[in-house]
């Protein structure tokens, strides 16, 4: 075991203005899994968080809700702290940025960089709404895109052409929340002169606090040269006043990172321990997981802020990238935008723990939620190989051989040895945040001992030589024991449940080396359960139905824009005519219809299509639409699919077939 380390770990904290959803828990599960794993490696190691309660949307939210902000954080608090838990994923410590430590801290690290020299102040000119009698933030102002006038663009950047751009610049811009068009207004602002940190941030960066594609993309903001900071807000604004004025806030992301160690002192003060020992010492090290989206904030303002108050600046950055789902940017209208509490409803929170470590490295890289083989993952993984493993040969040991353990054999032994290796280096991968490398190592080694207990065959064994048999069974089961213990920080009640019935508790990673050959087990009783692909189709049903009913959330979605196909890659998809000559309603499913199509001299196709709430079948015969005619034919649940129909709209009702002019005839190429 590496020598004893102090760790103090934190993941983003989440905004306090929305629920917890699939892609906020890619972070929250791979922090967890880390701190898991630091604790059960022997070292002190504690995950602090908090819900980010600050700034104008939660004000505004609160304001159209009725209550104040207080109240809404208090009930968003809630909410999170039970998701999470439902997840396991298990804080030391989650609070709030709007408490009395966060203001405290706040102002003592304003206070000192102000000291220092490293605050400025200066007139700025926003956009201010008369009617609201507020400044408004870019994101508040919305009109047309300067660039290539599409209609309901936000103030700083166009979501159809990517331009960004001053909000001043839009055209007919109006106040998001009563349309009135803003006015330009002069106001003092306070700002963190970050380029007096230059130096040191360089030096810091050089040092191995961060992934490399991250130092790069560091110094390329180097290079452009560090702008000042603009750290303050006008009344009204829910957040913290800064010292020493009457109407001026702190912008949310100054308080925002102070939060870790607001959380850190709030959990010293209940657990009789001293904050000192965390943020102003040398021998803890501060260990930030975050998204990719929010890097300049901590890689550049946070360590800046913390030199300046002299307080311990963070040894590891550990940057991840976004989920997709199916491949996609999470969708409301594909039912992909699923929420935390969404997902509990139909599947098991481990289920997903254990996708996202087989898809989860040490790399900024996005990660994609594929449901169709999150499904088969988790069943082939952990029910066919892991669960199999204890079913087969515990069940075996309890109904033939009393249930009791004994001596290994040779085979066996090595068998134990070759998974004692595995573990340690599954212990590396797992600090090294390889968790995938991590998920694969442990699949071979259940599958070498599945291997195992087939070639042994105890069935046979037990003929000739009862104790030969317990001796093979003895093995697998302790391969099931060991197996569990490394799975432990991905499914930790799935591992309890393992060491449960092999009559322990396991808390320590040195369990993995204990070899158990005495004693009796438990017998065997089904512990895990598959997954079904009808709970993630009733996942993303429930889902699109939320997302149908709270229409005043986006009604459409915009995907990126900016990626383009080359005009080949276009082509290759054969998009034809076609006529469709029978539609029925598939039973038992909610949205599908099978239609059948014809292409002219093409011959004629059967689709499934999910239009069954959009369109009545006896009305679509005869219509001309457009397929994708070469799409590979996909097997489904109610048979085979050879073709797609071109289709717009959100779901649901919203389905607008592409049709073409009666003219065009069946097979007819359209690209
Ligand atoms: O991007 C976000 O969701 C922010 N609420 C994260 C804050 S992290 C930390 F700095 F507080
Ligand atoms: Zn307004």
């Amino acid at each position: 075991m590496t020598d004893h380390r102090k760790i103090l770990v934190t993941s983003a904290l989440p905004y306090a203005n929305g629920s917890i959803h699939l892609g906020h828990l890619v972070e929250y599960i791979q922090t967890d899994i880390w701190v898991r794993q630091q604790k059960m490696m022997g070292h002190e190691c504690h995950y602090m968080c908090a819900d980010d309660t600050h700034g104008t949307p939660i004000m505004i939210s609160a304001r159209n809700q009725g209550i104040t902000p207080e109240a809404l954080i208090e009930a968003v608090h809630a909410e999170h702290y039970r998701d999470f838990q439902d997840f396991l994923v298990e804080f030391d410590n989650y609070y709030t940025t709007n408490s009395p430590e966060n203001k405290l801290l706040a102002e003592m690290v304003y206070l000192a960089v102000k000291e220092k020299g490293h605050i400025a102040q200066r007139d700025i000119e926003q956009m201010y709404c008369p009617e609201d009698a507020m400044f408004l933030p870019d994101r508040m102002i919305r009109g047309k895109c300067p660039k290539c006038g599409a209609e309901d663009q936000y103030g700083d950047a166009c979501e159809i052409c990517s331009a960004t751009y001053d909000p001043t610049d839009l055209v007919e811009a109006h106040c998001s929340l009563c349309g009135t068009a803003p006015e330009t207004r002069t106001s003092t602002h306070y700002f963190f002169k970050l380029g007096d940190f230059q130096e040191q941030l360089e030096s810091w960066i050089d040092g191995d606090h961060v992934q490399p594609e991250v130092r790069s993309k560091i110094k390329e903001w180097f290079e452009g040269g560090l702008k000042d900071w603009d750290i303050s807000r006008d009344a009204p604004y829910f957040g913290f006043k800064i010292p020493g004025t009457d109407d001026k806030y702190f912008y949310v992301w100054l308080d925002a990172p102070i939060g870790y160690m607001a959380s850190t002192m709030n959990w010293c003060e209940r657990t009789g321990r001293n904050f000192d020992d965390f943020w102003r010492s040398d021998d803890c090290e501060i260990v930030h997981f975050i998204g990719k989206d929010i890097l300049y904030f901590h890689t550049l303002f946070w360590p800046a802020m913390l030199m300046g108050a002299d307080l311990q600046t963070p040894d590891k950055v550990y940057v991840h990238g976004f989920l997709t789902v199916n491949g996609k940017k999470m969708s409301k209208s594909r039912g992909t935008f699923i929420s935390a509490r969404e997902y509990l409803e139909h599947l098991n929170p481990e289920a997903l723990r254990y996708y996202y470590a087989c898809k989860l490295n040490a790399r900024v890289e996005d990660i994609d939620l594929n449901l169709f083989d999150f499904v088969t993952r988790v069943n082939s993984d952990v029910a066919n190989q892991f669960i199999n493993l204890g079913s087969r040969t515990m069940s075996f040991l309890s109904k033939r051989l009393d249930g009791r353990l004994g001596p290994m054999d040779e085979a066996g032994i090595e068998l134990m040895e070759a998974l004692e290796d595995g573990a340690r280096e599954i212990a590396g991968f797992y600090d090294q945040r390889e968790y995938s490398k991590a998920m694969r190592r442990l699949i071979e080694l259940a599958h070498a001992a599945n291997q195992f207990v087939a070639n042994q065959a105890p069935w046979a064994a037990i003929k000739e030589d009862p104790e030969k048999a317990r001796a093979i069974c003895t093995a697998g089961v302790n391969a099931f024991g060991k197996l569990a213990v490394l799975l432990t920080p991905v499914m930790p009640q799935l591992a309890a449940k393992v060491q449960a019935l092999l009559n322990r508790e396991v808390t320590s990673f040195e369990a993995v080396f204990e070899r158990l050959e005495e004693g009796t087990v438990k017998p065997f009783e089904p512990i895990f359960e598959k997954l079904e692909e009808e709970a993630v189709m009733g996942m993303v049903e429930a889902s699109t139905k939320r997302s149908e009913e709270t229409p005043e959330e986006e009604a459409y979605e915009v995907d990126d824009l900016t990626e383009t196909v080359s005009y080949d890659d276009f082509v290759k998809v054969d998009l034809r005519v076609a006529e469709i000559l029978e539609a029925e309603g598939v039973p038992k499913a909610n949205k599908l219809l099978k239609i059948k199509v014809s292409l002219g001299p093409l011959g004629t196709r059967t689709i499934f299509a999910g239009i069954k709430k959009s369109h009545d079948p006896a009305k679509l015969i005869g219509r001309k639409i457009v397929v994708a005619a070469n799409l590979a034919p996909r097997q489904m649940k109610f048979g085979l699919s050879e073709g797609m129909l071109l289709a717009a709209g959100p779901g649901g009702e919203d389905v607008f077939l592409l049709g073409v002019e009666e003219k065009a005839k069946p097979g007819m190429r359209v690209n």
